[in-house]
């Protein structure tokens, strides 16, 4: 099942998506000892964690219990322009009192077989996965490209038909660059997914994704969690042509 909430603007979204996260992560440290969120690139989630690491919400969060990841990085060093991670050191994680241990970053800098090889490694070693078990993210977050890619899933890439691994590298022709991302197996295995998706400029995807006229199917549309929630934030420009 595809919900979705319709917000103002992408203000509304990061507002919203913050509050929830204080919720989640209070119940997730409650029942487990530990939440563990998967973080998506682009600019849009910007906002969200800057919001995360002000008041009133970085108080709200046991940040000792909370585990960070990311879906996906472009292969870059970590201090590039285009690396996921910088952006989120930027907005929150200079900010927020989160340890470091609880940072797991890809490693982009190193060869991108080698660095999806290592991060598939540190997710079983850090979610103390039971062999062969998938790990089971507390929240997911992700955003959608104006192409219908999610995390670095883009269309008619490899990566889209990995069934075993769970992180693995992709080259994008249309970057004509390397990235290293998670995969359907481990995304759809989450207990929530949320795409963070405002903007105008999504809005045609999203009449295709939400509507049931005949259209391709977008590398966004494949993330349903297999038994879990999946949430679309969109706001008013992005939900505009649903009618
Ligand atoms: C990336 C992101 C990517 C992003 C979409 C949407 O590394 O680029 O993980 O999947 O979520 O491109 O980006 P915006 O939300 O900024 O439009």
């Amino acid at each position: 099942m595809r919900n979705r909430s319709v917000l103002k603007d992408d203000d509304a979204v990061a507002r919203v998506e913050a509050e929830t996260i204080v919720r989640l992560a209070a119940e997730a440290v409650a029942a487990r000892g530990a939440f563990r969120l998967a973080l998506s690139g682009g600019s849009t989630p910007r906002k969200l964690y800057s919001l995360l690491a002000g008041e009133p919400f970085v108080s709200a969060i046991d940040w000792n219990s909370v585990h960070l990841y990311w879906g996906d990085e472009r292969c870059v060093p970590p201090d590039h322009g285009d690396s996921n991670f910088r952006m989120t050191r930027e907005a929150l994680l200079d900010r927020a009192p989160i340890p470091a241990a609880n940072v797991h970053r890809m490693e982009s800098e190193i060869d991108p077989a080698e660095a999806a090889r290592r991060y598939e490694a540190v997710l079983r070693e850090t979610f103390d996965t039971a062999p062969g078990a998938i790990p089971r993210f507390d929240l997911v977050l992700l955003g959608m490209g104006d192409d219908g890619h999610t995390a670095s899933l883009f269309p008619g890439t490899k990566a889209l038909d990995e069934r075993e691994r769970l992180v693995v590298e992709n080259f994008v022709p249309k970057f004509d660059a390397w990235r290293v991302t998670m995969t359907y197996p481990l995304l759809n295995a989450a207990a929530r997914v949320h795409f963070l998706a405002p903007g105008a400029s999504k809005a045609e995807r999203i009449r295709e994704i939400f509507g049931n006229a005949p259209h391709e199917t977008h590398p966004s549309e494949r993330v349903v969690p297999t038994d879990g929630e999946l949430l679309w934030l969109l706001d008013e420009a992005s939900a505009s042509a649903l009618g």
